[in-house]
């Protein structure tokens, strides 16, 4: 008997197993995966609702905000519990819009604003920035926008809120310029603001979209005027219209011209001015999205680059949530696809572990209805149902030894010291805190020189949620105390001795491991760490880290 099958066999395999080259191309090519960043307050719940509404994935206003009113209540552990459940379902949506699919990720902010928040980012392909025009440029938008330059993720901007008095419109595109370092091309120019607001200018398309006080309703349509210089404006509100005029010279003058390639580039922002509440401006962010927003990209594997239209899957875990049932320690570990066709009760190989599993229960998120999908392409979120066998930055494949790069842990910004009441939980407090480490929930570092462990987050909400789960799900009931520990930085160097030195040197008090073994030091403040590095030039300090 041959051992090699006839060719006939072998044609008979790949036909079962084939996924046509055009069916993934088709797929991959009508997708954009995005998140909103903004800072507190800006609107982002109110876009997103907006953002659902239009592409009929919900039929009610309300629904989104609804859930986020639930979020806001206390942080007791059932509460933190239940809002998780409803963040696992709120955290990726899935919706169709002009024939493409769309898979808009949560990055939670407010309160809950967490490590999560920040890795997201790693999961998308584009963001929209909505600024509240009243205030600009906010801290945390700062933050946000940061991470996404990490990977160059282009970003579109919406700036929101036009309905109220607002600041200057040229003003706030200097400000996002000079504070956030990326170039503006506005689109839209906003008429008049607040109770004068009279709609905005497509600079590209020539023509005013009118304003008028928003409904709830998806279909709502806003009148359009051809023409800057359409007789009917100047009849309708002469005073704005010469204002408007001015403006658009101005701007035609001094700023940038849309240009796709900055913009794919991260270098450069189209901006959009607007009101969500209003759904006013919505639907052209929408279009701007599908039209210029890159569809998935390829992935940094380390061995190659994976494109997103191969046939074998590929994807990596960059969120783990735990479940709503504490008992069970379950977890969902949200995976993007980076290539490929996932099918449900396909066979995927976890490559960390080296083992192959059988993903027959996945969680997918059509914002419309939770059904199980059968199938899912590059750009979209699977939910892994997981009971603690993975780990942020895992990777996965059909076979191939692949490994995702580009999952950051971040120099957090909050410490605890950890002690327990009862001594003889040590144990499992070490257990405990390794898996909710592994899982991203906290940072962990040991100091060198003994004493008790450090907690790190970038989120205090962070602390509670541990603290909680240390006790439910660990029994151990631990106290986190404040340290005078302001910021961390990872330490690297080519030099082993000057390690060594360092670590044996007085800034030694200050030198621990994190969870993966990583040497760091913990600056007491911005004047310690600033001297420090000036003492030890042959040291370098990292502000990010990336998943080992
Ligand atoms: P967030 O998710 O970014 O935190 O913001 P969210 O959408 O919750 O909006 C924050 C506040 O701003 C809300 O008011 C919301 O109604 C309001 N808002 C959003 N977009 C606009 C807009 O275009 N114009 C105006 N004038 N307000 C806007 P709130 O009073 O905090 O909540 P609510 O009582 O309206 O629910």
């Amino acid at each position: 008997v041959p051992d090699t099958p006839s060719t006939e066999a072998v044609d008979n395999i790949a036909d079962t197993r084939k996924v046509p080259a055009e069916l993934i191309a088709r797929e991959v090519a009508r997708r954009r995966t995005f998140g909103i960043i903004s800072h507190p307050d800006a609107g982002k719940t109110t876009l997103t609702e907006k953002l659902l509404l239009f592409s009929g994935a919900i039929q009610l206003a309300g629904t989104v905000k609804a859930r986020k009113s639930g979020r806001h209540a206390t942080s007791d552990w059932m509460e933190i519990e239940k809002q998780r459940g409803i963040s696992v379902a709120s955290s990726v949506m899935q919706f169709e819009y002009r024939d493409h699919v769309v898979n808009l990720l949560d990055t939670p902010g407010h309160q809950d604003f967490s490590e999560d928040t920040y890795r997201v980012l790693t999961a998308v392909d584009s963001a929209l920035m909505v600024i509240d025009a009243a205030k600009g440029v906010e801290e945390q938008t700062i933050k946000l926008l940061n991470v996404c330059r990490m990977r160059a993720t282009p970003i579109l901007t919406f700036m929101n809120k036009m309905d109220r008095e607002t600041r200057d419109p040229l003003e706030l595109l200097d400000e996002v310029e000079s504070v956030l370092k990326i170039q503006c091309a506005p689109v839209t120019w906003p008429i008049g603001m607040g109770k004068n607001f009279r709609g905005v200018y497509h600079l590209l398309r020539d023509e005013i979209l009118l304003f008028k006080a928003g409904s709830e309703r998806a279909d709502q349509e806003f009148e359009v005027v051809k023409g800057i210089d359409n007789p009917r404006l100047s009849e309708m509100f002469p005073l704005e219209i010469e204002q408007l005029k001015m403006e658009v010279e101005l701007v035609h003058g001094a700023s940038h011209p849309f240009d796709l390639e900055a913009f794919l580039a991260g270098t450069q922002t189209p901006v959009f001015f607007g009101s969500a509440i209003n759904n006013f401006g919505v639907r052209e962010i929408l279009n701007a999205l599908l039209d210029w927003a890159p569809a998935p990209r390829p992935r940094d594997a380390s061995v190659r680059a994976v494109t997103p239209v191969e046939a074998p899957f590929s994807g990596f875990v960059f969120k783990i949530q735990a479940n709503m049932d504490p008992a069970h320690r379950d977890r969902i570990a949200f995976l993007r696809v980076c290539s490929g066709r996932f099918e449900r009760g396909m066979k995927v190989k976890h490559l960390r572990l080296n083992r192959e599993i059988k993903v027959s229960s996945v969680v997918t998120f059509m914002a419309s209805s939770r059904e199980q999908v059968e199938e899912a392409f590059a750009g979209d979120i699977i939910g892994l149902p997981n009971h603690g066998n993975m780990q942020i930055g895992d990777s996965f494949s059909e076979g191939e030894q692949l490994q995702f790069t580009g999952i950051p842990y971040f120099a957090p910004d909050f410490f605890r010291m950890v002690r327990i009441r009862n001594p003889l939980k040590i144990k499992q407090l070490h257990k405990g805190l390794q898996q909710l480490g592994e899982e991203g929930a906290v940072q962990v570092f040991k100091p060198v020189h003994g004493g008790d462990l450090i907690l790190g987050a970038v989120g205090v909400l962070q602390f509670e949620v541990v603290a909680s789960r240390l006790l439910n799900e660990y029994g151990v009931d631990a106290v986190f105390e404040g340290t005078s520990i302001s910021s961390a930085r990872w330490i690297s160097s080519d030099d082993k001795k000057a390690l060594a030195d360092f670590e044996r040197s007085s800034a030694g008090a200050n030198v621990a491991y994190d969870a993966a073994n990583n040497m760091a030091y913990l600056a007491t403040s911005g004047v310690n760490l600033k001297l420090t590095q000036e003492r030890w030039p042959q040291l370098t300090f990292h502000a990010t880290r990336e998943h080992a």
